[in-house]
């Protein structure tokens, strides 16, 4: 089916009580391992890329390829930009078809984080893609985009900001950061409540990857509906070329050693779907 926006997943599962994860892809074999999870699981799915992705291989390469594996797919897809740097990056997601798209002023002073925003909604609603902000900072660091140490969303300040630039979800930082933990993060679920209570738009939760599944779903029970992990697809699709390359010193075809890897995504894909609880969602 064609693609999807994001806003109608994620109102179905706020109204129903689960989370859709959003899964980083860098490359063609990531995609296919995502779309292959969801298929298996009958999931409704976020594929989504950075900044840095697409200085690699840039817009319409990437959303070829979800284009191409959302038309082949029975589950419902999108294709997001995640951590949308500037206004300018935004609007080329937005013109190579993205269907929804963040973009993240939380580096910015409050006024100035809500008129970046406020400027990418005006132009996505026109054409009815829905927007994601951030608003305190998720720490670590997100390929070129350091968050530093971190800080927490303000509760009043979170209305404030969904009510001044009118977005469909929200990123609040609650302690989770980019990247690989050093120690198991300990997440401030009660101002996730708090937030919860003030603002009617879907949640999502950044820096998932390393975060024990028992929290990730006690965010999901308080109000998160979109779930991001990128780190740990990193890691299990370099695991899987990783251990191909050592017991096949020799072997030269990259199609023998990325398949491998887009295996170990595909797992690891499929356990975090269960844990977002979007299985048979889609
Ligand atoms: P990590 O996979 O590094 O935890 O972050 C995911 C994320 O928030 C992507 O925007
Ligand atoms: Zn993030």
């Amino acid at each position: 089916m064609a693609l999807v926006t994001t806003k109608e997943l994620l109102i179905d599962a706020q109204k129903n009580g689960y989370a859709v994860g959003a899964f980083n892809v860098e490359n063609m074999e990531m995609v296919q391992a995502v779309i292959a999870a969801a298929e298996e699981l009958k999931s409704p799915v976020i594929m989504q890329t950075t900044p840095s992705t697409l200085k690699y291989a840039d817009a319409d390469y990437f959303y070829a390829n979800v284009a191409t594996a959302a038309r082949k797919a029975s589950v419902p897809v999108v294709m997001h930009l995640d951590h949308g740097s500037s206004f300018e990056l935004a609007m080329k997601a937005f013109r190579a078809g993205y269907t929804s798209i963040m973009i993240d002023g939380s580096h910015s002073p409050f006024e100035e984080n809500i008129a970046i925003t406020k400027s990418v909604v005006d132009a996505c609603h026109a054409a009815g893609v829905p927007v994601e902000a951030e608003l305190g900072k998720v720490g670590g660091k997100e390929d070129d985009l350091d968050g530093g140490a971190g800080g927490y969303t303000v509760p009043s300040e979170a209305a404030e900001f969904v009510e001044r630039t009118g977005i469909d979800s929200l990123a609040p930082a609650i302690g989770t950061a980019h990247g690989v933990y050093k120690i198991t993060p300990k997440l401030d679920v009660e101002r996730l409540s708090e937030i919860r209570s003030l603002v009617s738009v879907p949640l999502v939760l950044h820096g998932t990857s390393g975060v024990p599944d028992e929290a990730v779903k006690e965010c999901i029970r308080r109000g998160i509906c979109k779930v991001n992990y990128a780190t740990d697809l990193r890691i299990a699709f370099t695991g899987g070329v990783t251990e191909y390359l050592k017991e096949n010193p020799t072997a030269i075809d990259p199609k023998k050693y990325n398949s491998l890897g887009r295996e170990k995504v595909k797992e690891y894909v499929m356990s975090k779907m269960m844990v977002c609880g979007s299985n048979g969602k889609g």
